[in-house]
């Protein structure tokens, strides 16, 4: 009897649970000059009943909020309590390479990473998640995901709502997998469950005011086309990287994975008033994940994806009620925002050209169906060299029937065109993630590789559909340093596989060998041609003890196996 009484009072729960509806998550704030994370693995309850297995920074699941300020220096302390090794990226912002978190910048379980750098973005919303390689999408996809939202003085002198979580809501935005014991899964199209903020079917009350909404798509492949249910309009006031120079005025927004977008809602006057955000998946064209068909028409089939409910549908995100108005209420939206100078095409130095192209011997499971430049991603090879001080136009086309979320680490860009048609205004300011549409669709962006080189460590590009960033849609480029770069015509057998760092170096500089192995020797020469170091190596990588060197430019050769490399230093005094 009481066995079944609890059945049955369980049943009605679960049904309730079925329905009801769940108050938003708020991410809590870091601040100041320190901050801590503690990744670590814990549980949530998505489904009355289920403890699911999660991903977090200094909680079970999903990771704090970190306020920056531009221009401010920060130390992050990563401290890696997951039983898995990770890395930590921070998605937008423009950092050195040895601090960005890709894929190289392991932190093994059980270790502290604590990256410091200068804030030197402007005030937006960037984003941060892990870039193991072949298992981002995992790690992401389980929760470990936090906001990064950066201010300054240009936006504080504007009147736009400021009080986090008040009028000033972060809303990641996800669909994700559950299998039937509810553990988050994300290798299947299966992704029916919808949250903002890790929140199923959340609800949120907003004051009567204007708010703004920091609207990022952090789902693991899907297009969002957001909006809300009744079409009004908002006012889209930054992009990826950072404000735009006006609102502009919309009632759809379109986000790939990585995408952001702030918008201000204007809900003076409307206490009582509920509002949904959508994602109008009706409206997607063809050819982008998340519509009717993802590809250019039948047979681009991927398994299982036409029964999945959300694909060509619309589905709510969240609902807002509107609530008591919150002194001081920003009630209007501004005229104009901060003033961009967007760098012309015919600034750069050169056109870079990225092709997407389809994998036609059959993706294997950890080369997917798609490459970049004919190639799949290696760690071990670098896939492109900028030398520092470029402006460069990037144009990638896309030989692919699905429209790809291209981004880029070290800096944002300006889009200079889409399919030969220059950006829309939502589309005209700092951008770091770009949609490239399907078949044969063309992007052209312009960029600035004015500091942090390093001649080691790589920063990433990639396909931000994390299936295919896993899937090896990436490559990695090397900003060189100028002495690296402004060398080598007339030598034999030189290049880009002979890798050095620091620049300038001090008393000891690392040489890295990216194809070839020992047993070699490593050279040392003086610019006049003087022998001047000699050591035999028996690794790929050394640490060669330079202090005892005069100040100057040195020439470095490794020989071994048949090959040789040569490349430039710098080695500077100590002071
Ligand atoms: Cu958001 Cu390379 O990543
Ligand atoms: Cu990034
Ligand atoms: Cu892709």
């Amino acid at each position: 009897m009481i066995k079944h009484t609890l059945l049955f009072v369980l049943g009605i729960l679960g049904a309730f649970a079925a329905v009801a509806q769940n108050p938003l998550r708020i991410p809590d704030t870091l601040s100041g000059p320190v901050m801590d994370l503690e990744l670590q693995s814990g549980t949530n309850v998505f489904y009355p009943g289920f403890a699911t297995g999660t991903l977090g920074a200094n909680g079970p699941f999903m990771a704090p909020t970190l306020m920056l300020r531009r221009n401010r220096p920060v130390q992050l302390r990563v401290q890696n309590n997951l039983n898995d090794t990770t890395t930590i990226h921070w998605h937008g912002l423009h950092v050195p390479a040895s601090a960005d978190g890709g894929p190289h910048s392991y932190i093994p379980s059980g270790t502290l990473w604590a990256p410091s750098f200068t804030v030197l973005d402007w005030a937006g919303t960037y984003w941060y998640h892990p870039h193991h390689h072949l298992h981002t999408n995992a790690q992401v996809s389980k929760g470990l995901t936090g906001f990064i939202v950066v201010r300054d003085s240009l936006e504080d002198a504007l009147t736009l709502p400021r009080r986090y979580g008040v009028d000033d809501i972060p809303l990641l935005l996800q669909t994700k997998g559950f299998n039937a014991q509810k553990e988050i899964t994300y290798d299947h199209p299966m992704d029916t469950a919808v949250m903002a903020n890790g929140t199923l079917r959340a609800v949120h009350t907003l004051p009567a005011q204007v708010v703004r909404l920091r609207l990022l798509n952090g789902c693991s492949e899907r297009v969002l086309r957001l909006g809300f249910h009744n079409n009004e309009s908002f006012w889209q006031i930054a992009s990826d990287g950072g404000l735009l120079s006006a609102p502009v005025s919309l009632n759809r927004i379109q986000l790939g994975p990585g995408e952001r977008a702030d918008i201000l809602v204007n809900l003076s006057n409307r206490v009582g008033q509920s509002l949904q955000l959508k994602s109008f998946g009706s409206e997607l064209p063809n050819a982008v994940y998340g519509a009717t068909q993802p590809g250019m028409g039948p047979g681009q089939v991927i398994q299982g994806y036409s029964s999945n409910p959300l694909n060509g549908n619309d589905f709510t995100f969240i609902t807002f009620s509107v609530g008591a108005i919150q002194a001081p209420a920003v009630q209007t939206i501004p005229s104009t925002l901060v003033n961009h100078q967007p760098w012309s095409a015919t600034m750069a130095d050169t056109t870079r050209v990225l092709t997407f192209m389809p994998q036609n011997m059959g993706p294997t499971a950890i080369q997917g169906p798609f490459m970049i430049n004919n190639a799949h991603f290696d760690m071990n090879v670098i896939n492109q060299y900028v030398p520092v001080g470029r402006t460069e136009i990037w144009e990638l086309v896309n030989q692919t029937p699905i429209a790809h979320p291209f981004h880029i680490h070290h800096n944002s860009f300006y889009i200079l065109s889409v399919n030969n048609q220059p950006p829309s205004p939502s589309l005209a300011g700092r951008k770091d993630v770009v949609m490239v549409p399907g078949g044969m669709g063309r992007v052209r962006f312009i960029m600035k590789f004015e500091n942090f080189y390093d001649d080691v460590v790589p920063y990433m590009y990639h396909c931000h559909m994390l299936t295919h960033e896993d899937h090896g849609m990436m490559g990695q480029f090397i900003v060189q340093s100028p002495r690296v770069s402004s060398v080598e015509e007339g030598l034999p057998a030189l290049g880009p596989s002979l890798l050095i760092g620091p620049q300038p170096a001090t008393t000891q500089l690392k040489v890295q060998i990216k194809d070839g192995r020992g047993p070699a020797t490593l050279r040392v020469y003086s610019l006049t041609g003087a022998l001047v170091k000699s050591v035999p190596v028996e690794a790929s990588v050394v640490d060669l003890e330079i202090a005892d060197l005069d100040p100057s430019i040195y020439l470095i050769e490794w020989k071994g196996s048949g090959k040789v490399y040569r490349t430039k230093f710098l080695k500077q005094s100590g002071f």
